[in-house]
């Protein structure tokens, strides 16, 4: 997954002048740190580490972790215009099918090992907690995303691949909501608060950079 306002720009081109052998073991880190939820999950499945509720805390890290990789998504863009570290683009897809892999983890988790595939208790357990709901509405806009990722995707749908990825707008509202509701219910909104600030700096960046153009775009015409 990517964001849709860079996908005019070519970063293979303009990476190379630049040197790329870092780059691939750059990757093989990035990889490797996308798989540290997970990993650290598993090890604590086998070292009794999960506490007395496993399932409710594997729900709760991979919710976490989502969340995580949906805002280092996000603030590819912006830290790349700030930096002009244009390589980051690079990286974009991967994290994006990272915040996509958690959530998958996340969903199954529920739907399997939480409800058994039970759909009345499901339905149940969102007419008394309709954050659920608010999860499964970004869950379901991500997978678009997801599917239309790989570089063929982008070719293949040009302009229209643009404004489908804008979606992840939405989806990290949503995402906070689903997030902000949860722990409101639970009095402890302090992470909410913060996940919720860092979406909103990314997204105010981005309604800027487009207020910005607008204007320069009026007084050049
Ligand atoms: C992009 C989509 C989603 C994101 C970013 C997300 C994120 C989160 C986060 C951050 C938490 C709280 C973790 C904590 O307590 O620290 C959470 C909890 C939860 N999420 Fe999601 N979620 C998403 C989608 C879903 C979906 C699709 C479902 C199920 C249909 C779901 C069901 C739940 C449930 C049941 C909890 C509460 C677990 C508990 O009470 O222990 N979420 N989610």
């Amino acid at each position: 997954m990517a964001v849709a306002s860079d996908v005019k720009t070519k970063p293979a081109t303009r990476v190379a002048a630049g040197g790329t052998n870092w780059i691939v073991p750059a990757k093989v880190a990035v990889f490797l740190g996308g798989l540290y939820p997970l990993a650290r999950i598993v090890l604590l499945g086998f070292t009794g580490g999960l506490g007395a509720n496993p399932i409710e805390f594997i729900t709760r890290s991979t919710g976490l972790w989502t969340l995580v990789f949906l805002c280092i998504t996000l603030a590819v863009t912006p830290v790349r215009r700030l930096t002009g570290l244009n390589a980051l683009l690079r990286f974009r897809r991967m994290l994006g099918l990272f915040a996509f892999f958690y959530v998958v983890l996340h969903f199954t988790t529920y739907v399997w090992f939480d409800k058994w595939f039970d759909v009345f208790a499901m339905l149940k357990d969102i007419v008394k907690r309709p954050f659920i709901l608010v999860g499964f509405s970004a869950f379901v806009l991500l997978i678009p995303l997801a599917v239309t990722s790989p570089k063929a995707m982008v070719r293949k749908l040009g302009r229209r691949w643009q404004t489908l990825h804008k979606l992840i707008y939405p989806i990290a509202v949503l995402a906070i909501l689903h997030f902000w509701w949860m722990k409101a219910g639970k009095h402890d909104l302090i992470l909410p608060k913060i996940y919720g600030s860092i979406v909103v700096v990314l997204l105010a960046w981005r309604v800027i950079v487009w207020l910005r153009s607008r204007m320069m775009q009026a007084s050049s015409g």
